[in-house]
């Protein structure tokens, strides 16, 4: 079987992801009605952090036990990577002893470089251009809350990071639209987001505007990890970038709220609409779990019969 690694979202085609979403739905059923299932009895995940993590963590590593399996922590600080051992040797090393690697690093290249030397599967946990995990599980939370997705309106309001960039790529893949607003200076960069053209997304000055009709609002941080030193200017660049009440009234009226998250209220997003009525961040969370454990499954198995 060829290695597949999930480096950007778009390492996988839209049937591949269908079919994800398929496995995804059957898997979540069994865990919910306490049915094992051990497919990756005996497979070790190493999972290599060089920034923090709550929610990725925990779920690749309650999903490799759930599966049968176990997952291995490393970071920076405690091993050879913070001492400068080259990423290409650690590679070399790490795949030999293990059956998948997951990491949350800085720049892409990074790990693109450790997936072009490692023996098994590589998944992107986190990267300063994408976060390919967070978007499985969005889009698989909004597929189960107001079905397919093709053809709606997602608004991203605020910083054109990670996150944003691989709601742009999901939108080439899945053929939706993208109304993004970010604070002049913060815009798109439509090569570092890895997009084919700009057909599926729209820049708007003005949020209000980009909120308008929406199916979906979404929103991150406005200073992600290893932006730390711009935290006082963002502060003040992106106060009018604020997901609130009023945003949410001219988006559609069944429209949902998406967060990442860790979110900050009364920054990025108010109390009110955090904790209100069209917020799902709490479900979005949830099936980072239940998602990535379809993404395991399916790197190390292929595709298997439901
Ligand atoms: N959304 C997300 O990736 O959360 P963590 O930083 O807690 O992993
Ligand atoms: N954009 C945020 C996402 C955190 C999950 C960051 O990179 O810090």
């Amino acid at each position: 079987m060829t290695i597949r690694h999930f480096l950007q979202f778009r390492d996988l085609s839209r049937d591949e992801l269908g079919y994800l979403f398929e496995r995804t739905g059957w898997i979540k059923a069994r865990f919910k009605r306490y049915e094992r299932y051990w497919p990756l009895a005996d497979r070790t995940l190493v999972m290599i952090f060089e920034k923090q993590s709550t929610r990725t963590r925990l779920s690749f590593e309650a999903g490799m036990q759930q599966l049968g399996g176990s997952a291995i922590y490393l970071n920076t600080r405690d091993s050879q990577l913070g001492r400068g051992e080259p990423v290409e040797d650690a590679a070399q090393v790490i795949s030999r002893m293990s059956d998948a690697v997951m990491i949350r690093t800085f720049e892409q290249d990074i790990i693109e470089r450790f997936a072009a030397n490692s023996r098994v599967p590589v998944i992107n946990g986190l990267t300063n251009e994408y976060h390919p995990c967070q978007i499985l599980a969005d889009i698989y939370t909004y597929i189960e809350h107001r079905g397919d997705i093709a053809g709606k309106t997602v608004c991203w309001i605020g910083d054109s990071n990670n996150v944003c960039n691989t709601w742009l790529q999901a939108a080439e893949v899945f053929g939706f639209n993208v109304h993004v607003s970010t604070p002049p200076g913060y815009e798109v960069e439509p090569e570092r987001a890895g997009l084919y053209g700009t057909n599926h997304y729209e820049e708007f000055t003005d949020p209000m505007q980009a909120a308008r009709d929406a199916d979906l609002v979404t929103t991150d941080v406005w200073t992600s990890m290893g932006f730390e030193a711009e935290n006082e200017a963002r502060k003040k660049d992106f106060e009018d970038w604020q997901v609130d009440a009023d945003m949410m009234r001219v988006a559609k009226k069944d429209a949902l709220f998406m967060h990442c998250l860790p979110a900050h209220r009364g920054e990025e997003v108010s109390a009110e609409v955090m904790d209100g009525p069209h917020s799902v961040v709490w479900d979005e969370a949830e099936n980072r779990l239940h998602t990535q454990k379809a993404l395991l499954e399916f790197l190390l198995l292929g595709k298997v019969e439901s």
